[in-house]
């Protein structure tokens, strides 16, 4: 479904009583959160990023082929905030602009904090690493991220002794564009991390992609990436990171329990229930389907240590 936002007319004289009170609702709110601005512009789009190459995450020290080629990268997309085919994303990249930008650090921290985006690209030395990521649907693609450890912002919030998991939220669709979002899962999109995976760092607090700003369809301007687990895991365009004690409820872990497990480690042992996991189709520059052997945690072995004792069938 593709969105008609460019060609929409906002006015109370067309709109049915109901849903224009409720878009005045929504403004209302809008305007205290500062976090989402109201006007659509890609004032970031191609923004460069610097930051010095990773020497642990090169293409060589990966044992990578080549970088996916970006406007691959760019145009095939999970984002169903934006659309649920993956070309909707690039197509409705301007239902939201990522600037001017709020993320608040809630919960179980001594030191709650908002801040704003230039802020918290600040926080520390921007750094550039190549991963792969691997979808749950059985694609790859290898890609230059640009950001840093999500260990430094823990650091810095200070969580307390009861902090056990941190959520991870997107924006909510449903306040953002109220007449254009889907329904297509529960929102806002919430995804989740154990502690010990969240500091971990591989963990990737990422702002950039391809020497630039993330753009809008890749998540802008601030998402997650967890290398070692599939894509869904990595919530784009955060708004908030809450620190909890229990485990937090996920929206694909919500919608389908039997099929998205909360741990979601790239393993190619365990299949989906509709499909195997054990081969990936490689996103390249080549006209043929390139299907290349998934690894276990996605190639990264040094993460195994976290889940010593636990039945990784069980707690897909
Ligand atoms: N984050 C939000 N907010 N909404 C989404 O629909 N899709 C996830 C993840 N993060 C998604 C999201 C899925 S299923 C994947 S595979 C990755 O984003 C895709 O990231 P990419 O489009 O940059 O490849």
């Amino acid at each position: 479904m593709k969105y008609k936002f460019k060609s929409r007319t906002v006015s109370s004289e067309i709109t049915p009583q109901d849903i224009y009170h409720d878009r005045r609702r929504v403004v209302k709110s809008l305007m205290a959160l500062p976090a989402a601005a109201l006007l659509p512009t890609s004032a970031q789009a191609g923004t460069a990023l610097a930051a010095a190459p990773h020497p642990d995450y090169s293409l060589e020290k990966r044992g990578y082929d080549g970088l996916t080629p970006k406007k691959k990268a760019l145009s095939y997309n999970n984002f169903y905030e934006l659309g649920t085919g993956k070309d909707d994303p690039e197509f409705n990249k301007d239902l939201y602009s990522p600037e001017p930008w709020t993320i608040s650090i809630e919960g179980e921290v001594n030191k709650p904090r908002t801040f704003d985006i230039d802020q918290l690209r600040k926080l520390a030395t921007m750094e550039e690493r190549i991963y792969r990521l691997r979808c749950v649907e059985a694609w790859s693609m290898v890609v230059p991220w640009i950001g840093f450890s999500l260990s430094n912002l823990i650091n810095a919030v200070e969580p307390t002794g009861n902090a056990k998991y941190i959520n991870f939220l997107t924006f909510n669709p449903e306040e953002l564009f109220p007449d254009d979002a889907n329904r297509a899962i529960p929102w806002p999109y919430s995804e989740g991390l154990r502690m010990d995976e969240a500091m971990h760092p591989l963990t990737l607090l990422t702002f950039g992609i391809y020497g630039e700003q993330l753009p809008t369809q890749s998540g802008a301007p601030v998402r997650m990436i967890i290398p070692w687990k599939y894509g869904f895991k990595s919530g784009k365009a955060l708004t908030k990171i809450i620190f909890t004690e229990r485990k937090p409820h996920t929206s694909w872990n919500l919608l389908q329990p039997s099929e998205y497990g909360f741990y979601a480690n790239v393993n190619p042992e365990v299949p989906h229930p509709r499909w195997s996991q054990s081969s990936e189709k490689a996103l390249t520059s080549s006209l043929w389907v390139e299907r290349r052997p998934t690894e276990k945690f996605n190639g990264f072995d040094e993460v195994a240590s976290l889940y010593s004792g636990m039945d990784l069938n069980k707690l897909f």
